[in-house]
């Protein structure tokens, strides 16, 4: 396997100027991969080219994956500061930020993280692997205050060196629209579920206006996504008609013109795999030709506005259903 030149992977410049490259590997897998796999996935994956890693606490493996970060320093594969690495303060933590951020610096065994993100704007809690049904008797709407609480905490991150970048994850217009209004640093990113079928036009272009740069989750229809997370009505983007003609023009699988469609419309990307051939193709195929102004515009028509990730799990008692997460009507439920 030829190494990947790493020098052709575009870049996104976030509003202070930094740089990010736009694909990184996703690590979330625990329903299907152990830690160890997944960690070893990420030292092939440094070791191919990949330069961004998109980690979180709630994924489980940031000890393991600390461990390859630091065999691939000390093989001299990459230096600390060739690397983005992302992590998320998971959803009991929003009252102890600071202490989840060390927690993932000593786990990932840095002094540092480029970025650090509020991975649900909702302080509920799951169990692992619990029901969809599931509803925690102590779990809220989203509260602004309480939003903005944890966030002087993110900021005070950037204050004190432990972190570079802050950004919001799964944050809709009304909710950025508030954050936006009363926070000191702003989000420098959203992490929001974005794929051919499910491309969320409105609420990218408003990150855009706003110069909050998109990395988009699930980029490739999330095959593999819990179980809890699966209903008949979802669709498979892979299976798309204009997705699959692509691929056959381009003689590459359709996962990743999923990819290569995301890039080329402006977000940032972050497939999961711990396949070798697979992360490869993912990654060979940012840095390969464009596709055409007429493919571009036929995949912006295959949208089926159907969101994979639709966070049952998060939802108090008195919700009526998931789309109460999303503010579908402009306003924020609860
Ligand atoms: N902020 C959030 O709330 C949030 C939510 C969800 C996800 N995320 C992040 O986003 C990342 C990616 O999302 P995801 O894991 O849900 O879904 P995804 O990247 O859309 O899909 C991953 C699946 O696609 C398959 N795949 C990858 N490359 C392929 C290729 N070239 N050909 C065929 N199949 C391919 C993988 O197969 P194999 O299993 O065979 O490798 C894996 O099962 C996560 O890992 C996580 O880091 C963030």
């Amino acid at each position: 396997m030829q190494p990947i030149d790493s020098t052709k992977v575009p870049y996104k410049t976030l509003y202070n100027g930094t740089r990010i490259p736009v694909i990184g590997l996703g690590t979330f897998g625990s329903d299907n991969y152990d830690a160890e796999t997944i960690a070893r996935a990420v030292k092939t994956a440094i070791t191919m080219g990949y330069r961004h890693i998109d980690c979180a606490s709630v994924y489980g493996n940031e000890k393991k994956i600390g461990a390859v970060l630091q065999e691939v320093f000390a093989e001299g594969i990459v230096t600390r500061e060739e690397l983005w690495i992302t992590s998320k303060v998971w959803n009991d933590k929003h009252k102890e930020v600071v202490e989840s951020c060390k927690q993932s610096l000593a786990d990932l065994q840095l002094d540092y993280l480029d970025l650090y993100l509020v991975h649900w704007p909702f302080p509920n809690f799951h169990a692992p692997k619990c029901d969809v049904t599931a509803r925690q008797p102590n779990s809220v709407p989203y509260i602004h205050a309480d939003y903005m609480k944890t966030w002087v905490q993110m900021e005070s991150l950037v204050q004190s060196g432990l972190v570079k970048n802050i950004g919001t994850s799964n944050v809709t217009i009304p909710k950025m629209k508030l954050i936006l209004r009363d926070c000191n640093i702003k989000p420098a990113v959203n992490e929001m579920e974005i794929h051919p079928h499910f491309q969320q036009p409105e609420l990218y272009q408003f990150m855009k206006d706003n110069g909050v740069e998109v990395i988009g989750y699930s980029p490739i229809g999330s095959p593999g996504r819990p179980e809890r997370d699966k209903t008949p009505e979802d669709t498979v983007d892979m299976e798309d008609p204009i997705i699959v003609a692509i691929a056959e023009r381009l003689k590459m699988h359709p996962a990743v013109v999923c990819l290569k469609w995301a890039v080329q419309r402006g977000q940032i990307t972050i497939p999961f795999s711990v396949k070798t051939d697979k992360m490869y193709n993912n990654l060979k195929g940012i840095t390969e030709g464009p596709l055409t102004a007429e493919e571009m515009e036929a995949v912006s028509n295959i949208d089926k506005q159907c969101r994979l990730i639709k966070g049952q799990v998060f939802l108090w008692e008195s919700a009526k259903g998931w789309e109460d997460l999303w503010d579908l009507d402009g306003l924020i439920a609860g």
